[in-house]
């Protein structure tokens, strides 16, 4: 009986080992590195003390950046129009790295320290389900024989000082703190009260917005068929151009400046409302300057549609279907509407804004000729009377019956 578990060191996925280990599993601990800051060698380590036959430990930060979080740069990707989907957007890279493993070690299961009432569960096992389609999940929080034993975070204590877990060290934060390249989020505990403000040492990726530099960082980020390709800061001339080291200066940047900062009750696949708060700061400058420069290069009518797809795609990432047909159908077709997003957007970072100063392209669709108000150019202005009086003829035709009706 092998199975791998998604293990983080923490005090949840230790007293899961132990307690797969005491139902007679062989369990190979797996962890990834998504870009979350964390001692993977003291994870390593805690797993053999008690007793994994292994732990493997990939870092899939470059696949994370493009085959992840570029394509939802591309979607303008935000659920329900403010989360940015941190968190859901790594757990079909995670998975897929783990089931990998879970093929190479011929292991017939796949573990995970999800909770029973949240979206990850599902993220995770129909990505499993979708890469593996004999692997059977082991989903402890949801086995009765698991909840009623640890019924909280006092019986996983107790559990860990009568197995020798070894316990966390410093006082655990009072919510529950999911991290990657792209995000943290921070959910439940004190936060469970949606009126409660979010204490200001909560904040690990972000500066306080207050306490943010008075001056302003410029960067320069040039885009290739909706992804970027390189980003400039205009003041020193630093200058990333590979996905991860760009987005990463993007991070440092957003950071030092407090961008990207939401606090929302979002609404789970699984059916209840939760409340979040999360820090995008590298993303939310790359989804400002994104979305700028497609109304700059796209027809209006191409992205009237598109944007109907962006909400496809933001609902597919964030309830877990990354491995579907319709989400692959969605990536495909975003794709192709990015063929001429091509150019360059200028934004200001400062006291947690991103300021759009300007942007070019080689495939705008901005005619600054027609457009002005001092040149007559290719366009009769008596044309624009007739098109305004054909569109009111229904309009005027609704007001004036609807009058009419209640007037008689
Ligand atoms: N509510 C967010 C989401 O569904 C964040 C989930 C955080 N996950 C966690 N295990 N702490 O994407
Ligand atoms: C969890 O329930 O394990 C975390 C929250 C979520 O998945 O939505």
């Amino acid at each position: 009986k092998k199975v791998v578990l998604a293990y983080s060191g923490g005090l949840d996925t230790s007293c899961i080992l132990v307690w797969l280990l005491e139902n007679g599993y062989d369990v190979v601990t797996f962890l990834a590195d998504v870009g979350q800051s964390e001692d993977f060698e003291a994870a390593r380590a805690k797993a053999a003390i008690l007793g994994a036959s292994k732990m493997v430990i990939q870092d899939v930060k470059t696949e994370f950046v493009e085959e992840f979080i570029w394509p939802s740069i591309r979607a303008n990707g935000l659920y329900e129009d403010r989360y940015p989907m941190g968190t859901a957007l790594a757990r079909p890279c995670i998975a897929r790295a783990m089931i990998k493993v879970a093929k190479e070690e011929g292991a017939k299961y796949v573990a995970h320290g999800a909770t029973g009432k949240g979206n990850d569960q599902i993220r995770f096992e129909l990505s499993a389900y979708a890469l593996h389609s004999t692997i059977e999940v082991i989903s402890p929080w949801r086995l009765p024989e698991f909840y009623t034993r640890f019924k909280g975070r006092n019986d996983l204590f107790e559990y860990a000082k009568e197995k020798g877990i070894p316990l966390p060290v410093t006082q655990k934060d009072p919510w529950s703190i999911d991290a990657n390249l792209m995000h943290i989020s921070y959910e439940s505990g004190i936060l469970e009260d949606p009126q409660t403000h979010a204490p200001k040492k909560l904040y690990v990726m972000t500066t306080h917005p207050e306490d943010a530099p008075d001056v302003p960082t410029v960067l320069e980020i040039e885009f290739q068929k909706g992804l970027p390709v390189k980003v400039v800061n205009k003041d020193d001339g630093t200058t990333k151009t590979k996905a991860l080291d760009l987005f990463i200066y993007c991070n440092e940047i957003g950071g030092k400046h407090g961008v990207g900062r939401i606090d929302i009750v979002e609404n789970r696949f699984i059916g209840m409302k939760s409340r979040g708060i999360y820090e995008t700061p590298g993303g939310t400058i790359l989804l400002s300057a994104h979305m700028d420069l497609e109304v700059f290069t796209l027809d209006r009518e191409l992205r009237k549609i598109k944007r109907k797809l962006d909400a496809e795609f933001a609902e597919q990432v964030y309830r877990g279907f990354w491995f579907s047909p319709e989400a692959e159908y969605t990536r495909r077709c975003i794709a192709l509407s990015q063929d001429h997003v091509d150019g360059t957007v200028t934004v200001k970072v400062y006291k947690g804004g991103v300021y759009i100063l300007g942007r070019a392209s080689p495939h705008s669709l901005y005619n600054a000729e027609l457009v002005s108000m001092n040149v007559q150019g290719d366009y009769e202005p008596t044309d624009a009377g007739g098109f305004i009086k054909i569109n009111a003829l229904r309009i005027r035709e609704y007001q004036r019956l609807r009058a009419s009706e209640t007037s008689g």
